[in-house]
């Protein structure tokens, strides 16, 4: 079996305390964790940016294990624990998707490690992970999307957003996108959306909505902004539609009266109702055997906003929270 020399310290970022991306602090001499039963240590090669990461640094989520946040990477496994790995080994790659991963090395469970299938380009597997797995889940499993439903995507130049346009797509959906440039439109279009509206700039997206479906609306809702959307999803959701909203970029969703759902049979899925994790359950290896195999069939592609350097996650919180970016962002340890 290979071995490779481990060092016993590390580059990483870590935060002492929850705040802004001040608190992100970029170390040089971290101790590199020791893989328990069922680990395996990975070195990472790309660590996959989320916008929940912001959510964990804020302190919305609780600390972080060793103040390191982050949850994918992938990478080259270096050691592994004693027993409880299955079949990986030492130089297998892998993504993974844990805690952690702001660090050249992270331990991570091995029921939460993948092998990168053969084929995929190095940073693939890690920019499609989490994204790709819970857009994956909200079409397939939260909603069963059918061909020719009127669907409302939010943020759709944005990671979970680009993804949500290719696989509506690939289910024969209409798809309306929302986002706040005109290039992250065309971004939209150019990943499935078929119709698209600046939110920012459009006054009344409602009457927008209605007369993009000729009155019917819309059949499901994708939204992950939260506060901003709540009103207006109440009103676009067609007669037994359905808002799955999944997270709060602007804030927590506001309420929806009862009333007006029930008016027209619709229902509203909530965030806590399908977290990434409650909706693989435990079948990470099933999901992730999926998520490859769409992306092949439906030729999925993941645009890269940029791979920025671990010295400079500071920037990298900046930039997302600013929406300056699209798609997905990677960092390199
Ligand atoms: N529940 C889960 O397990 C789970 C898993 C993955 C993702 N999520 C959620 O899915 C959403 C998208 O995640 P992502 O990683 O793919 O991020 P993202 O969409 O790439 O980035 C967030 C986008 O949200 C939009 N936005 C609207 N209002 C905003 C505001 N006030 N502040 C900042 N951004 C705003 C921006 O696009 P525009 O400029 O076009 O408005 C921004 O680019 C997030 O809410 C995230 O928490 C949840």
């Amino acid at each position: 079996m290979a071995s490779y020399l481990v060092p016993s310290i590390m580059n990483g970022v870590q935060i002492q305390r929850f705040g802004g991306p001040e608190v992100l602090q970029y170390k040089t001499d971290l101790p590199v964790p020791s893989p328990g039963y069922g680990e395996l240590l990975v070195k990472n090669d790309y660590i996959g940016i989320n916008y929940v990461d912001i959510y964990w640094r804020t302190g919305m989520f609780g600390p972080a294990r060793n103040g390191i946040i982050g949850r994918e990477a992938e990478g080259m496994i270096v050691s592994t624990g004693v027993g409880g790995v299955g079949k990986f080994k030492a130089g297998d790659r892998v993504v993974w998707l844990s805690y952690g991963s702001y660090a050249e090395y992270t331990a991570v469970p091995a029921s939460l490690a993948f092998p990168v299938p053969d084929g995929i380009e190095p940073g693939m597997a890690a920019a499609a992970l989490l994204q790709g797995l819970f857009a994956l889940t909200l079409v397939e499993k939260i909603v069963k999307v059918k061909q020719g439903d009127w669907v409302l995507v939010h943020a759709a130049a944005g990671g979970v957003g680009l993804w949500l346009c290719q696989l509506l797509r690939a289910h024969g959906a209409k798809t309306i996108g929302t986002a706040s440039t005109a290039a992250k439109l065309a971004l939209a279009k150019d990943h499935g959306a078929d119709y698209v509206i600046n939110y920012k700039e459009e006054n009344d997206l409602i009457a927008r909505v209605k007369e993009i479906t000729q009155g019917h609306g819309v059949d499901i809702v994708y939204d992950g902004i939260g506060r901003d959307q709540t009103e207006n999803n109440a009103h676009v959701v067609a007669q037994q539609g359905t808002i799955v909203t999944y997270g709060a970029t602007s804030g927590y969703p506001g309420q929806i009266a009862h009333g007006q759902l029930a008016a027209k049979k619709a229902q509203f899925v909530g965030p806590g109702e399908n977290s990434l994790m409650r909706n693989i359950g435990g079948d990470f290896q099933l999901w992730c055997t999926k998520l490859f195999r769409t992306m092949a069939k439906h030729n999925i592609t993941i645009h890269i906003h940029d791979t920025y350097p671990l010295s400079d996650m500071r920037k990298v919180h900046e930039d997302l929270e600013a929406r300056s970016t699209t798609g997905k962002v990677l960092v390199k340890p």
